[in-house]
């Protein structure tokens, strides 16, 4: 099965410290550093975009796993690029080709993931999954645009059914990811897990991020 990580989500910490923020959690164990990129339209927040990720990149090397909750993402391909990320995940829920974007993520260097909100099936990427086209599914627990959301446990079975159809995907879970229901998660299949408010809200963020690791791993 593929390998356990965390990925605490950005989104949770003090932006106008992003850089402190990022190593507080990989020093305290974290793999990756997950950027929730949100355009005010493809949901009702707004963050950032590439070029405040090309700042935050000049003070780490960890792993930008990028998750674009905007309406555009083919736009974002290059710049994003440019600034350093290394996974490119947008949603299968927007009119453009994912078949494509999945192809120019990969052509400019990047891994490409594909993220699924609460009321979408798994049955929606299976076609661009079968075509190889894939490294990470991201199936959302919660609705895309907020952190400090309640954790859908009935995201599960998708989830499930994402692992039993693909063993050798990452398939990540997002939103509400904590202590109370990581067990779930891990149990499902999910073996990438984003955590905002779990890890930023901790006052023992090692453990925050262990609690989860082990969990997945176990
Ligand atoms: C929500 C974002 C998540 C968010 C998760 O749209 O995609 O990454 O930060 O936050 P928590 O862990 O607090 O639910
Ligand atoms: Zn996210």
């Amino acid at each position: 099965a593929p390998a356990a990580i965390v990925s605490p989500s950005l989104l949770a910490s003090d932006f106008a410290r992003m850089a402190d923020e990022a190593k507080k959690v990989i020093d305290g164990g974290a793999d990756w550093l997950h950027l929730d990129i949100m355009d005010g339209h493809f949901v009702p927040n707004l963050t950032f975009g590439a070029p405040v990720v090309k700042c935050l990149a000049k003070h780490t090397d960890a792993f930008l796993d990028c998750h674009l909750m905007v309406t555009n993402p083919g736009d974002y391909v290059e710049p994003l690029k440019d600034a350093g990320a290394h996974m490119f995940t947008f949603h299968i829920e927007v009119d453009e080709d994912a078949a494509v974007l999945c192809d120019r993520a990969r052509a400019a260097g990047m891994k490409a993931g594909v993220a699924l909100k609460p009321g979408t099936p798994a049955e929606a990427v299976h076609a661009i999954c079968d075509a190889g086209k894939v490294d990470m599914v991201l199936v959302m627990t919660v609705e895309p645009g907020f952190g400090g959301q309640k954790f859908q446990p009935e995201m599960m079975p998708k989830v499930k059914a994402l692992r039993e159809r693909y063993p050798q995907i990452d398939i990540q879970v997002d939103g509400g990811l904590g202590p109370a229901t990581i067990e779930a998660a891990a149990t499902a299949g999910a073996n990438v897990i984003v955590a905002g408010s779990s890890v930023f809200g901790s006052d023992d963020v090692p453990k925050a991020i262990a609690v989860l690791k082990d969990a997945v791993t176990a």
